[in-house]
């Protein structure tokens, strides 16, 4: 949540500081600033909105200088105003902060400064950072911020410029809000994600939990907040600029719906040896000796995350026989989880920046777990925490609906439930074959999936009024009934329901009527019979049915009234095929709807407070 960027150099600060905001607007987007420092002068910039609204402020009064910071919020304390946007200042108007995260003690310290003096100008926990580096500044900025560091209690990233410290930018990093340093020739940078630095640098460092970073033109000093010096060399990331980019989509979500066949090629490449059976996933840290000694594996996650950690308990209790808990992350924090060192934690993420699925890896990790981490980011705080990372190589995604992560996640928690299943002994190694067979051949099939884009842009012309939706599947389809739900809602602002097919009778039937779309995940397989029952029941009740059904399933056809076909496929892999038609279905409402398909109100693509 929050997007920071940061500039040093000899440059226009503004002109990097801008573009990054705009990569970095999935982050939140409720309102944007900048600060830049020139000379003896810092000038702010604020507008309520997004980065547009900021871009036409700063058409016509754009301030100089080579130094300066910017900001995209997503709003925690204080509603979006342009008094609550950052950057913030202290009293004396000399210095600029902008932060990512909670400031869990702000109220004490803000009544504590106030009685000192320090005027407020916002609503926000933030303020008090710039006023308390305030109060410190008599032995310099840096030695400022590191004091005022641990006066802070809470997760936070903060980035600082100060008109008395020229070519000088401070970050400090606490708990979950992650800050990336890029170097360039003569110039500095700083961001909340890659994305910002592409196209500028590729040599990038992580700044890590407890760290702050002095960054100049041409040099960058790190320090624990304890003031200890830290040594660490940076590393070259792969992504390319155009990677970032929309390739001629018209909306990132449709353009990374349409990478899913090569994101999951990527994430099955090199890890499934067809003739073995073998699955190699080194990265797991875990010798097949430790995966057989497991009695239980826990799934923690978040959002669609949860739901690909879901379908997950499907296949590892199909491929391993071994018992397996989903939870979501921040109910599994807080309560008192049973785990000990034959459980093993699998914490799944897109961003692996998730303060809850973090918190949940952590709690899971002292409670003496072995934890492991399902995540797309490479060097994120969950990769870097967790015993051991599989990596889903979706690529990068910026679409605040995750759809081409969510699909790759898919394969990973079936290459989990093979693995385990080959640790074990006590998976048919012709099974192993045969479904390393189907992952290997899925990209192809998922093109036949995305072939369907106009009939599914049909079926949501027809559906785009309506206020309500109920999704239902069974097994495996379950999770996927939540996905796609999940997706009508957060694109389109219908109200969408998912459920478990065999419990409508228990409520949910009730709701039934000619103006509520029931999608039914009904595609040949183990659960056909009763799903087709379940469609009869929703037509018995004058229903409308949308049925996600195998391609040239005639039966289906004649029951339900529109059908978006999927093509035959292994049972087990189903759930990545029907993931991409549920996905285009809501995309098309959302858009035909006028809905901000890639940045919806009031979300974020990475929730990095709890
Ligand atoms: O980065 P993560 O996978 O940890 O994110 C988890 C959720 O915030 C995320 O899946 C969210 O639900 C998406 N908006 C769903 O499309």
């Amino acid at each position: 949540m929050c997007g920071i960027v940061g500039y040093v150099g000899h440059g226009d600060a503004v002109s990097f500081i801008l573009p990054g905001l705009r990569r970095l607007e999935y982050r939140g987007y409720d309102s944007a600033g900048i600060a830049t420092v020139s000379g003896m002068s810092l000038d702010v910039r604020k507008a309520t909105g997004k980065i547009a609204d900021l871009e036409a402020l700063l058409a016509s009064d754009r301030p100089p200088g080579t130094l300066g910071v910017g900001h995209t919020r997503w709003a925690t304390h204080g509603r979006p105003s342009d008094a609550n946007a950052h950057p913030h200042l202290d009293c004396q108007g000399q210095l600029a902060i902008v932060h990512n995260g909670i400031i869990d003690n702000y109220r004490e310290l803000r009544k504590a400064l106030a009685a000192e003096g320090h005027r407020f100008r916002s609503q926000t926990d933030t303020e008090v950072i710039a006023h308390l580096i305030e109060r410190y500044q008599t032995n310099g900025l840096e030695a400022a911020v590191l004091r005022a560091a641990r006066d802070l209690r809470g997760a936070y990233a903060v980035a600082c410029v100060a008109s008395t410290a020229p070519n000088t930018l401070i970050a400090i990093r606490r708990g979950s809000s992650p800050l990336v340093i890029g170097f360039g020739r003569g110039e500095t940078f700083l961001a909340s994600d890659i994305p910002a630095l592409l196209g500028h640098t590729r040599e990038i460092l992580v700044l890590e939990e407890g760290e702050l970073a002095v960054l100049t033109p041409d040099s960058v000093t790190l320090r624990t907040l304890d003031g200890l010096p830290i040594r660490r060399q940076p590393s070259t990331v792969l992504w390319d600029g155009e990677a970032a980019e929309k390739s001629g989509y018209p909306h990132f979500m449709l353009k990374e719906i349409f990478e899913q066949p090569e994101a999951v090629r990527n994430t099955v490449r090199e890890r499934v040896d067809l003739e073995g059976p073998e699955i190699q996933i080194p990265e797991l840290g875990l010798k097949d000796r430790e995966l057989a000694g497991l009695n239980r594996l826990c799934f923690v996650a978040c959002g669609s995350s949860w739901h690909a950690a879901l379908v997950g308990k499907y296949l590892v209790e199909a491929f391993a026989r071994l018992p397996v808990e989903v939870d979501i992350a921040s109910e599994f924090r807080y309560r008192r989880p049973v785990l000990d060192s034959r459980v093993l934690t699998v914490a799944i993420s897109q961003s692996g920046e998730t303060a809850d699925t973090l918190a949940a890896l952590r709690e899971a990790r002292d409670q003496g777990s072995r934890a492991v981490a399902i995540c797309n980011v490479v060097g994120s705080s969950l990769a870097r925490e967790a015993d051991g990372v599989v990596y889903t190589r979706a690529g990068i995604e910026i679409g605040v609906a995750s759809t081409k992560a969510f699909t790759a996640q898919l394969a990973a928690v079936t290459l989990l439930g093979l693995k385990l299943g080959l640790a074990r002994s006590l998976v048919d190694p012709a099974l192993v074959r045969q479904v390393a067979k189907g992952l290997w051949e899925l990209p192809d099939l998922m093109s036949v999936v995305l072939q369907q884009r106009d009939t599914i842009r049909g079926i949501a012309e027809r559906f785009v009024e309506r206020d309500h939706f109920l999704y239902l599947g069974r097994g495996l389809h379950y999770p996927l009934a939540l996905e796609g739900a999940l997706k009508l809602k957060e694109i389109s602002y219908i109200h969408a329901e998912g459920y478990p097919a065999g419990e409508m009778k228990h409520g949910p039937i009730a709701l039934i009527d000619q103006r509520m779309p029931v999608v039914a995940i009904v595609p040949r397989g183990s659960t056909y019979e009763k799903m087709t029952s379940n469609v009869e029941e929703v037509k018995a009740r004058d229903g409308v049915v949308i049925a996600v059904a195998t391609e040239g399933d005639e039966a289906i056809a004649a029951k339900a009234d529109l059908v978006i076909p999927v093509p035959p496929s292994l049972e087990w892999l189903q759930p990545v095929l029907i993931a991409e038609a549920l996905q285009l279905l809501a995309y098309y409402v959302g858009v035909l709807r006028g809905c901000d398909v890639d940045q919806p109100r009031n979300l974020a693509k990475s929730v990095t407070v709890e």
